[in-house]
Formats: C-alpha cells, sequence, structure tokens
C-alpha cells in the first residue's frame, strides 16, 4: 500500500491549519466519491482496476504472441501527453537500465514532439529492425501522433506489403470517433478502445498503458491487482487516507505558505518518467482558473548537483514530495581497497542503497533547514504491482486535490491555445482567418 508521511511539514504548519484542510480535503473526498462534481463524466478510471475484463489482457498477450512470431524486435509506440507517459513511466521503471530481455522487443516512443532529427533517427533505427507499432491517440486528431504514424505507417507498408503492413499496427482510440478510428477501420488493423469516460492522463490503466507494458513483457495483472489494492485502501473515508492526507498538505502549503511549486522527488532513475506522468496528471488538472500547484520534478543524487543549490536556497516558492523506494530490487555493495586512495574505505561493506539511503535522509533534513516542506510518498520496491499502487494512488489524490483547490480535475481547456495558432501557420485547411489575424503579429 502507498503511505504518505507528512512529518517533514509538522514544523512549517499550525496543527489547526492542518484540521482546517483535512476538512477540506475529506470534502472533496465526498465530491469525488459521490460523483457529482465538476467533470464528473470522466470518472471511469475510478473503477479501471476492477473493470479491464480478463479478454482484454488476453488481446494484449495475442499481440504479443503473434509479433513475437514474426520476429518483431522493435515496437514503436506513438502517442503523446496522456496517450504515452505511463507507458513509458512504467517501461522505465520495470526494465533493466541497459540490457534488453531474450525474446522481448525494444519499445521506443514516438508522436510525443514534432522534431525531424528525433523521426528520422527513430526511423534510421527502423531500417535496420523488425518492426511494428502500437498508435494511440484517444480523440484520433492530435497533430504530433498523426505526423509520426503517416511515416511510420508508409514504412512498414514499404517495407512489409500492405496485407502484412496490416497485422503490425494497432490502433488505440476512440469507439466510434475521429481520423485514427476511421483509418484503423479502412485498414483492418486490430484496435483497442480507449474508453469515453476516462481522459487522457488517466488511461494509464486502459488500453493505452496496459497494451505497451504487455508488449515490453511486464505483468499487468499484477499491476491491476495493485491499483484494485489501492483502490479498496483509498475508498475508506478518514483522516489517515493516504490521498486525503497528501490533498490536505500540499493544499495548506500552497494557500496559506505560498509554495507554489511542488517538486517530485526520486532517488531511483528507473522513476525519472513518474515525474513527467505526475506533472501531467497534476498540471493538467490544477492549473487552471489562475490557480494550480507547478509540478516539478527531479531525480537525486544526479539533480542535487544541478537544481540542489536552488531548492536549498533560491526563491523560497516550493515544497517537495518524494517518492520513497523502501527497497532496492538489486544488491551491490562496496569493496574494501587496501590502499584506499579514494578514501572509500569507511563505505565498505555497505550496499550502495545505503548511500543512497543516507543521501536521502540527509537531502531531506538539509531542505527542512532550507525551508523546504518535505512530503513523502512510499512504496515497498518497484514492480509491477506497486506501480499499478502508485498510478491509481496518484490518479485518485489529484481528484481529491483539485476538488480541495476548487477546480475542474478533468478537463484542459488551455491545451488547445498552442494547437490554432499551429494549424493558423501550417494553412490548415478551416483555419484561413486565424492565420490572417496570426500574420499580422509576426
Ligand atoms: O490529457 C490529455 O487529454 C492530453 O494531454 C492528451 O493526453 C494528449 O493531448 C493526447 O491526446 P490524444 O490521445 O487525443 O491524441
Amino acid at each position: 500500500m502507498i503511505k504518505v508521511n507528512i512529518d517533514g511539514c509538522k514544523s512549517f504548519v499550525k496543527d489547526a491549519d492542518y484540521g482546517k484542510y483535512l476538512k477540506k480535503a475529506l470534502d472533496a473526498f465526498d465530491v469525488l466519491d459521490s460523483e457529482k462534481g465538476a467533470g464528473n463524466d470522466f470518472l471511469g478510471w475510478k473503477t479501471l482496476p476492477v473493470d479491464i475484463p480478463e479478454s482484454l489482457i488476453v488481446e494484449c498477450e495475442a499481440i504479443r504472441d503473434n509479433w513475437a512470431a514474426k520476429k518483431v524486435d522493435l515496437v514503436v509506440v506513438i502517442g503523446i501527453g496522456g496517450s504515452y507517459l505511463g507507458a513509458r513511466c512504467a517501461l522505465e521503471a520495470l526494465s533493466h537500465g541497459f540490457i534488453r530481455k531474450e525474446g522481448v522487443p525494444q519499445i521506443v516512443f514516438a508522436g510525443s514532439n514534432l522534431s525531424e532529427e528525433y523521426l528520422a533517427e527513430l526511423m534510421d533505427l527502423a531500417a535496420i529492425r523488425n518492426v511494428a507499432c502500437v498508435v494511440i491517440s484517444k480523440s484520433g486528431t492530435t497533430t504530433e501522433p498523426a505526423v509520426a504514424f503517416r511515416i511510420v505507417k508508409e514504412y512498414i507498408e514499404k517495407t512489409y506489403g500492405k496485407a502484412e503492413a496490416a497485422e503490425r499496427i494497432v490502433a488505440v482510440t476512440d469507439a466510434a470517433r475521429g481520423a485514427l478510428k476511421t483509418l484503423a477501420t479502412q485498414e483492418g488493423y486490430k484496435t483497442f478502445v480507449v474508453p469515453d469516460n476516462v481522459g487522457g492522463r488517466y488511461s494509464v490503466l486502459t488500453p493505452v498503458g496496459l497494451l505497451p507494458i504487455v508488449l515490453g513483457g511486464f505483468d499487468i495483472r499484477a499491476m491491476l491487482k495493485g491499483a484494485a489494492d489501492e483502490r479498496e485502501a483509498l475508498l475508506v473515508k478518514s483522516e489517515d487516507n493516504a490521498a486525503v492526507k497528501y490533498a490536505a498538505m500540499r493544499n495548506l502549503l500552497y494557500s496559506e505558505l505560498g509554495k507554489k511549486i511542488e517538486v517530485l522527488v526520486t532517488f531511483n532513475p528507473k522513476f525519472q518518467y513518474l515525474g513527467e506522468w505526475w506533472k501531467q496528471l497534476y498540471g493538467e488538472s490544477e492549473g487552471k482558473d489562475l490557480k494550480g500547484i507547478f509540478p516539478a520534478s527531479v531525480v537525486c543524487t544526479t539533480d542535487l548537483h544541478s537544481m540542489g543549490q536552488f531548492i536549498q536556497e533560491g526563491d523560497r516558492v516550493m515544497f517537495e514530495t518524494t517518492v520513497t523506494v523502501e527497497n532496492s530490487n538489486r544488491e551491490l555493495v562496496i569493496g574494501s581497497d587496501e590502499q584506499n586512495l579514494d578514501q572509500l574505505n569507511y563505505l565498505a561493506g555497505q550496499r550502495v542503497e545505503h548511500c543512497n539511503a543516507m543521501a536521502q535522509l540527509g537531502t531531506k533534513l538539509a531542505h527542512i533547514d532550507g525551508d523546504v516542506p518535505q512530503l513523502e510518498v512510499s512504496i515497498e520496491r518497484i514492480n509491477e504491482y506497486n506501480l499499478g499502487a502508485i498510478f491509481y494512488f496518484f490518479e485518485f489524490a489529484c481528484g481529491v486535490s483539485a476538488y480541495t483547490l476548487g477546480v475542474n480535475p478533468f478537463n484542459q481547456p488551455g491545451v488547445e491555445a498552442y494547437k490554432k495558432n499551429m494549424f493558423a501557420l501550417l494553412r490548415k485547411p478551416g483555419y484561413e482567418a486565424q492565420t490572417e489575424e496570426i500574420l499580422k503579429r509576426i
């Protein structure tokens, strides 16, 4: 289960204020629980851990096995925002950092930027590998993945022929709407559905996340079980509810102490993309109506050598939430050296993870001294079960927190603004008037 520790905030806040924000968070819990709040047509994520049918898992595994039979060794997963961050987070967390598992394809991501160099280099890789593709877009109309898919699709069709391409391309999209759905139907691609009532950033436990995770060789049954068990725990309304505690404290720090930035900290580089996934979840859910905590992330100890100075002594606008991994999955002991020229013999016999844990504790105390309140979210170790739990925890806590803040957690009206300008500048048909306007501004 996910544990939340707020002790590192205690010296910054008054008990009475925490009590006040606990009450607000408990009221917000009721709003989420009763499903009567703003955005309540996007609450499908709440029951995903218990709703995903075994048949869907089997379908994902059938794609994996079919591609394994073809000796596919590179799967290009195309998507952006909520249509790739969850899968990327899970795959980075669960995979060996350097060695690919025997018989498991390399998973690479495209469509999350419009960089020509990125895509051209990815196609260089495709040219020397045996390729399949998963294209993911809930709306089916997002430009970045659409551009990447046009290029990857053309390559696969040219290389393997049109009939075989239909075997090597899978689409994850809306049940009925959007250009990708139309294209997939026409080309005869196997298609998975993103439920209508699940927004992009809450979709990791739909085929959006589950299919790439299965293709990467991981156990989504365990992930869904972890999420289901965490859901059970979070359904209990109480002051000790982990999501309520997290939502109460972060809103208190924001509203009463002016801590406008939350930095998600990890001491395990495998969780770098947990930070990326979490930033979208909280940024898109809370940053609206001129409100919201700005979500940032760092990987330590790496970033203590770059961002550490600012966190310790810069503008006092932030608090930190450290995701603690209690147990490492590996064991590596530091040896003794007769000459001790590096003067590290005082660590001989210690595990590397002991040094990491002491660095984490030392950082926490230093940052408390530097006026940076410390929240802590803990999991026992990195595995599928605990990842499912942490995904569900952060989603549920986000709903509670955004309602505590007084915003709709499930819309994202602000993400359209850049698209209108980009379409006008690209002279997309239908944007002629905006093109005229925007050309006057540049
Ligand atoms: O959270 C969101 O809705 C967005 O960030 C989307 O995930 C992102 O824009 C991708 O959208 P789509 O899946 O429709 O291509």
